[in-house]
């Protein structure tokens, strides 16, 4: 928030991977914080659930987060009724009533297939997100030691992703391919260095560019097995033993 001046009209902090940010600090740059919470569902902070602190925060239900619909699906939460209010404008053409447009507005209904189906995968959200964090628990004690980096624990995460940071990420990726271990990158292309973006100074974000080329995703999700776990700890500790 060094770089707020008067043209900043808010922060839009991300729970990256699942990872509380640092919404406090955030906060007092004194404008208002919208969350994207799209990776955080079930996410705790000290001080509550991701999503609930912000003036709004937002969900995404992409069928690969921790709570998924069957094709796109969202959701915006808030407390301010302003905010309420124009969030169920835009999401329909900017209509209050059929046929009569108050503003532009575009089709992000949330269709009551998958809303039927988020509404069942809810109930078992939690446990997923535990074991998620069981998993992430094995990986950060078998990992402590070796030199690769973690995300700081800022809060509970719901594990939406386990990324680690190393020098050698291309050719731990590809040991790691070797052993039939699957692993992704998120992110390649910082978003500063994308075309959509070019009016941002390519130099302007060292540790964006930094993480960027040190990032990898290790497999993580609620029906991974202990066995399957430990195939990939003995992967990244075999990497590390050359
Ligand atoms: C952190 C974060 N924010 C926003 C989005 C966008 O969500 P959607 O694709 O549902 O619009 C995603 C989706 O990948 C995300 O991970």
């Amino acid at each position: 928030m060094e770089r707020k001046t008067s043209r900043t009209k808010a922060a839009v902090p991300v729970h990256l991977y699942g990872m509380p940010a640092r919404l406090k600090e955030i906060a007092r740059a004194g404008v208002p914080v919208l969350e994207d919470a799209g990776q955080a569902h079930g996410s705790d902070a000290k001080w509550g659930r991701c999503g609930s602190f912000g003036v709004a925060g937002a969900f995404s239900f992409y069928p690969t987060k921790n709570l998924g619909a069957y094709g796109d699906g969202g959701m915006i939460v808030t407390s301010d009724a302003g905010i309420a209010k124009r969030s169920r404008l835009l999401r329909n053409y900017g209509q209050h009533e059929n046929f009569s447009s108050e503003i532009l507005g575009q089709n992000s209904r949330l269709d009551e297939l998958q809303a039927a189906v988020l509404r069942v995968k809810l109930r078992t959200l939690d446990d997923w997100n535990r074991r998620r964090r069981e998993i992430a628990r094995m990986y950060r004690e078998a990992f402590d030691g070796l030199p690769l980096a973690m995300q700081a624990e800022t809060g509970t995460s719901n594990y939406h992703l386990f990324v680690i940071t190393t020098a050698e990420r291309d050719k731990l990726r590809a040991h790691l391919a070797s052993l039939d271990i699957p692993t992704l990158v998120h992110y390649p292309i910082p978003v500063h260095r994308q075309r959509a973006f070019r009016e941002f100074n390519p130099g302007r974000c060292p540790n964006a560019d930094s993480l960027c080329a040190r990032v990898l995703s290790l497999p993580i999700h609620a029906f991974l097995s202990n066995g399957e776990a430990e195939r990939v700890i003995d992967g990244v500790r075999s990497f590390f033993k050359r």
